[in-house]
């Protein structure tokens, strides 16, 4: 067996950082770092067609992921694909309309029993072939990080068949009918260790959990609808890979993020840019790695109010287990020398 050295995983910055230490300056990655505010990456997509086209094309898909490495240097890569080809390789149609966002069929909670979540790597091949090719493209000294979207927030695009500001659709839907509603999030649990599994057998590094709408719920369906699912990924993902690294995003949590790091049983957490920093450092840090937390706003107006918010996370953060990123994604109307100041200015930090 390869030794971490003949593999670069020791050289790698982030997986010492989710293995327990603390380096400065941190790593830095940011989420969506392949997307639209790239211009590269808009060449690509009109290349590709569809937005799933994309994703399931694995040159182009290897290409988008590599572009922000290329530009930035980053110290991992994410595999570019999206949450929602889990529904759709479960037979949902799912559809990205151009400014519209995704649009699925809205599921039933009758029908969730035609949902077979062993059928999806048909489907899914292509992102498994991507993820051996962007691997393999990677410098060595980078992280490769798999994903998928946590089965509470997949639901609730499968429920209102749309993004909504307060998933009423779902609540709607988990509140009178927990039994049924429960076998969705099993299907959800199943299809998403499978899926994260492959990940890693074809050559991701550590894999992120993305749980966009966790802090809507209140702290009981918080424990049945957040905690509990992805405590059963963690395990069931470390029943075939044992020790295998994992990143939890329920962005939103606040107080209950407690809870979560413990439970989980993760090794890292994302955090929004509404989270204190005296709390993360008191509660959060002492147990897991953080990642984040600057405002993405910052990233669109640059110049001084970028700079005191990357001072201030490095400052509040910084001597703990820190790797660097935003508190959500990156919007489509940042600026791209904004994010090379971003990343400049992390790495010239000194404590
Ligand atoms: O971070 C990365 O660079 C990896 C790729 C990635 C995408 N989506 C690409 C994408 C990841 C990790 C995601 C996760 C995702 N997708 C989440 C969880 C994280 C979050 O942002 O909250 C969610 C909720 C989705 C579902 C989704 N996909 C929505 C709501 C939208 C439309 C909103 C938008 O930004 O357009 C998408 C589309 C999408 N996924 C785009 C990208 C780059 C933009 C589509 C395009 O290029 O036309």
């Amino acid at each position: 067996m390869a030794s971490p050295s003949d593999t670069g995983v020791a050289e790698r910055k982030m997986m010492a950082v989710l293995a327990g230490e603390s380096v400065f300056p941190p790593p830095i990655w940011v989420m969506r770092q392949a997307g639209r505010y790239l211009p590269e990456y808009r060449a690509t997509r009109a290349e590709a067609g569809g937005f799933l086209d994309l994703c399931y094309n694995p040159k182009l898909a290897t290409e988008v992921t590599l572009q922000p490495i290329r530009r930035y240097g980053f110290d991992a890569a994410i595999l570019f694909s999206d949450i929602l080809v889990i529904p759709d390789a479960l037979g949902r149609k799912v559809a990205f309309q151009e400014g519209e966002g995704p649009v699925l069929e809205p599921l039933d909670l009758t029908r969730v029993g035609e949902l077979d979540p062993s059928a999806i790597h048909e489907r899914l091949g292509p992102v498994y072939e991507a993820v051996e090719r962007i691997r393999g493209a990677l410098p060595r000294e980078t992280t490769f990080l798999g994903f998928c979207g946590a089965p509470w927030t997949v639901a609730t695009y499968m429920i209102a068949g749309r993004g909504t500001p307060d998933q009423g659709p779902a609540r709607r839907a988990a509140l009178p009918h927990p039994d049924g509603f429960a076998r969705l999030i099993d299907v959800l649990v199943e299809a998403s260790i499978a899926y994260l599994a492959r990940q890693i057998d074809h050559g991701a590094d550590a894999v992120q959990i993305f749980d966009t709408w966790a802090g809507i719920l209140d702290e009981y369906e918080f424990e049945r609808w957040v905690i509990e699912p992805t405590t059963r990924i963690v395990a069931g993902l470390r029943a075939i890979h044992p020790g295998a690294r994992v990143i939890g995003f329920p962005k939103g949590t606040q107080a209950l993020l407690g809870r979560y790091i413990v439970e989980t049983g993760v090794d890292a957490v994302g955090i929004d840019w509404t989270m204190p920093h005296g709390f993360v450092r008191a509660h959060i840090q002492p147990r897991v790695a953080v990642q984040g937390n600057l405002d993405p706003m910052r990233v669109v107006i640059g110049g001084r109010a970028l700079d005191e918010g990357v001072d201030r996370v490095l400052e509040g953060l910084g001597l703990g287990r820190l790797i660097f990123n935003l508190g959500h994604g990156i919007t489509p109307d940042a600026d791209p020398a904004n994010m090379a100041r971003l990343v400049e200015r992390v790495r010239a930090a000194r404590r």
